[in-house]
């Protein structure tokens, strides 16, 4: 059994409103992967995680997409969401679980494959998709103006890569990271940090530049031209 967990809860505070449920073309952004997961039968079952005063636009996705299995409402910071979902998914008994943000609608129909490959040939608890950065990334320190900083340092920019969804986990791996992580108020912004933290192995494959994550309204532009 393999489920895949799509965190949709977010507020979107930086794109100005809940990203997830714009609508581009015919779909809901969320609908994106909800569709793509459907058609691939390494995926048995998908969990909806969703804000509260939204169960019942999810009790409708659930209608169309059967593969959906539950609808769960999320929590306050993202991991808090996908804890939840996993405590859902938990009830199926699922051996790996894949993770992807439910903002994330270009997402290319072969990645699960090659996660799912990824992460029996390198025997790892993990296997993230990752690309590497275009531009030079440079830590900053003091703040000066409201956007501005002293430049601490640069980093080398062959040893960083970004990172994206969707991601796959051992499940039992990945429940236990989030039950430790909980208890010690660790947050991270991705589920793979956490098996960092505790020492679990953790494998990158290449992502595509074209999965990116809608932040912010420009991001929507951009996605609809891959959409298309
Ligand atoms: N997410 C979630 N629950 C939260 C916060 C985020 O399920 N409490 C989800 C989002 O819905 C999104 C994914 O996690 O699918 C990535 O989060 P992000 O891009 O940060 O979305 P938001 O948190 O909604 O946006 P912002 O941080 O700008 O408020
Ligand atoms: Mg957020």
């Amino acid at each position: 059994m393999r489920i895949a967990v799509i965190p949709a809860a977010g507020l979107g505070k930086r794109f100005g409103g809940k990203k997830q449920f714009f609508k581009v073309y015919d779909k809901l952004i969320v609908e994106y992967p909800i569709e793509i997961f459907s058609k691939n039968s390494l995926i048995d079952g998908i969990i909806l995680v969703l804000p509260e005063d939204e169960l019942e636009l999810g009790g409708e996705l659930k209608k169309k997409y059967k593969k959906i299995l539950s609808i769960v409402p999320g929590g306050t910071e993202r991991q808090y969401s996908v804890y939840k979902g996993l405590l859902e998914a938990r009830e199926y008994k699922p051996k790996e679980v894949l993770i992807h943000d439910g903002v994330r609608p270009v997402v290319e129909y072969s990645k699960v494959e090659e996660l799912v490959v990824a992460l029996s040939d390198y025997e790892a608890d993990g296997v993230i998709l990752g690309v590497r950065p275009k531009e030079t990334v440079k830590e900053i320190g003091t703040p000066l103006e409201p956007g501005d900083f002293l430049i601490r340092r640069t980093l080398d920019r062959d040893r960083l890569i970004l990172v994206q969804t969707p991601q796959i986990f051992k499940f039992e791996v990945l429940l236990e990271c989030h039950e430790r992580a909980l208890k010690e108020n660790f947050l991270a912004t991705d589920d793979s940090a956490l098996l960092e933290k505790y020492g679990f192995t953790v494998v990158s494959i290449p992502g595509d530049y074209k999965n990116i994550k809608v932040t912010t309204k420009e991001d929507l532009e951009i996605v609809k031209v891959f959409l298309k």
